[in-house]
């Protein structure tokens, strides 16, 4: 045996190691060269140009927000602090039906397209266009992509209003298949919104054929959360049968004071399903939702909160209702002056929430929306509260479990081949944080705040966060759909 020591660039000193898979914590040392992990255990032979004590704290692999919007922001602000202070080193793009690419847009960015920015944010015609700015913008954040079926409609078709014809759905499936060859790990759906609900479900089927031979995904804000719900998620199993596809669910939910306390039945509908397909949801540890204002929403029986609108800006952070007081017309009449305009909708129970957010299916996603001026808090906040309140606080469930659904379960399902995972040969997308003080800070009045306790965060086997700011380094790029790098897709259902 030869004496000299190993050497790395980083090492991580006592940790207390959670690799992700959801095994319980031991203390573990790390190493890190050339972007890798190379070594994990008692590595006190061992020499590097960084020595990071840990003192006890976690080390996790980097978290994987799946649910993302994204597409933008990476580009336009490459340093991604949203997500890099949550622990965050990988997000997935293109959720809910809408990408920044491929786009060529006739007008203004159909709803909800405009959550991703507004006309001239559309600059990518092809998806391989799309990669080449992500590289070029050198991001934080790894960055994974999902491409949306509105999207694609809003290509292809005159109007959104109706079911699109063969020739469009070819159009369609072309610029899909372009995606899939470039590395895009599936396809997403927003059929809730006015510019994909006239497709009928035949349309999405047809558009997800080509995924199984790419090995890629079908993910769906489903055609409806609220009380029809069982109706919609079997649409969406329908559709994973059909194309021979994983399915995820997007921040599964039970909207509407109706449905409140049916997340049991809900929860008992993808387990049946799951027994005969590969299927999983993500969601954001918190009661209320967000996206722009719908006007089919405002009814009167939730609480509505305005956080932008285009013709009346002064009215950011308050209550529709208020709103309508203010003007002395009613609530619908005021959601019309107001629009175009965005909402955060006090439309969830705490129980189901809590429910759902805990069962073994369940991935952390934020779906933060970066372009909104007083966005809800998943933004800043979705990843740490769930360690922090939910995980440690609540006692919702094990902390190696919250961070299972955060890193490994992601990157199997999702096809990140080498990430979620502290494994020997994995990148190194890592995050130190410390249990006892890991916290969200961004609440709905104060929503742009960094997390407490994220103690440093490496991409790519470099340090980019540290102790509450910036390195000025940054490692992220594209990430293309990979092999799993255990078992396949399905199994790690
Ligand atoms: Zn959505
Ligand atoms: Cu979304």
């Amino acid at each position: 045996m030869h004496s000299h020591p190993e050497a790395a660039d980083t090492l991580i000193v006592g940790a207390q190691l959670y690799d992700g898979t959801g095994a319980p914590p031991v203390e573990r040392d790390v190493a890190i060269r050339d972007g890798r992990i190379v070594a994990i255990g008692n590595l006190s032979n061992w020499l590097a140009e960084e020595v990071i004590e840990a003192n006890g704290r976690a080390l996790a692999p980097g978290f994987i927000d799946v649910h993302t919007h994204d597409d933008t922001h990476v580009i336009q602000s490459p340093q991604m602090l949203p997500k890099i202070t949550q622990g965050v080193t990988t997000v997935i793009v293109g959720n809910c039906g809408i990408s920044a690419s491929p786009v060529s847009l006739k007008g203004d960015p159909p709803d909800p397209m405009n959550l991703l920015g507004e006309r001239d944010a559309f600059q990518y015609p092809t998806f391989a266009a799309y990669v080449e700015a992500v590289n070029a913008a050198r991001p934080a954040v790894n960055v994974g992509a999902l491409i949306g079926h509105t999207a694609l409609r809003s290509n292809q078709m005159d109007r959104l209003d109706r079911a699109a014809t063969a020739e469009e759905i070819d159009g369609m499936r072309a610029q899909l298949e372009e995606a899939l060859a470039n590395g895009a790990l599936g396809l997403s759906s927003g059929l809730a919104y006015g510019s994909a609900f006239s497709a009928p479900t035949e349309e999405v089927m047809a558009l997800a054929e080509p995924l199984a031979a790419a090995g890629a995904l079908y993910t769906t804000h489903m055609r409806t959360e609220f009380d029809a719900i069982l109706d919609a998620m079997d649409e969406a199993y329908r559709v994973g049968r059909h194309a021979h596809v994983p399915v995820v669910i997007s921040h599964l939910k039970c909207a509407g004071p109706s449905n409140w306390g049916r997340s049991e039945e809900v929860l008992k509908s993808l387990e049946g399903a799951r027994r005969m397909q590969p299927i999983g949801c993500d969601c954001y540890p918190y009661n209320r939702s967000s996206s722009t204002l719908d006007l089919k929403q405002v009814t009167g029986d939730i609480d509505i909160t305005i956080t932008w609108s285009e013709p009346h800006p002064e009215m950011a952070g308050k209550l529709v209702k208020e709103i309508a007081a203010e003007w002395g017309v009613t609530q619908q009449e005021a959601g019309k002056r107001l629009q175009p305009a965005g909402a955060v909708y006090h439309n969830m129970s705490e129980d189901d929430v809590r429910r759902i957010l805990s069962h073994p299916a369940t991935m952390v996603g934020s779906d933060g929306l970066p372009n909104d001026p007083l966005p809800h808090p998943r933004l800043w906040g979705a990843f740490p509260r769930v360690l922090g309140h939910y995980a440690r606080d609540a006692k919702l469930l094990p902390l190696e479990e919250a961070v299972r659904k955060m890193t490994s379960l992601s990157a199997h399902r999702f096809g990140l081949a080498q990430r979620g995972e502290v494994h020997i040969g994995y990148h190194a997308d890592l995050v130190l944080f410390d249990p006892a003080r890991v916290r969200d800070a961004a609440t709905f009045e104060n929503p742009q705040q960094a997390a407490d306790g994220i103690d440093a965060v490496w991409v790519n086997g470099v340090l980019t966060y540290r102790d509450g700011a910036v390195t000025g380094e940054r490692a992220g790029h594209f990430v293309a759909r990979g092999a799993a790098s255990k078992g396949d897709a399905h199994g790690a259902f």
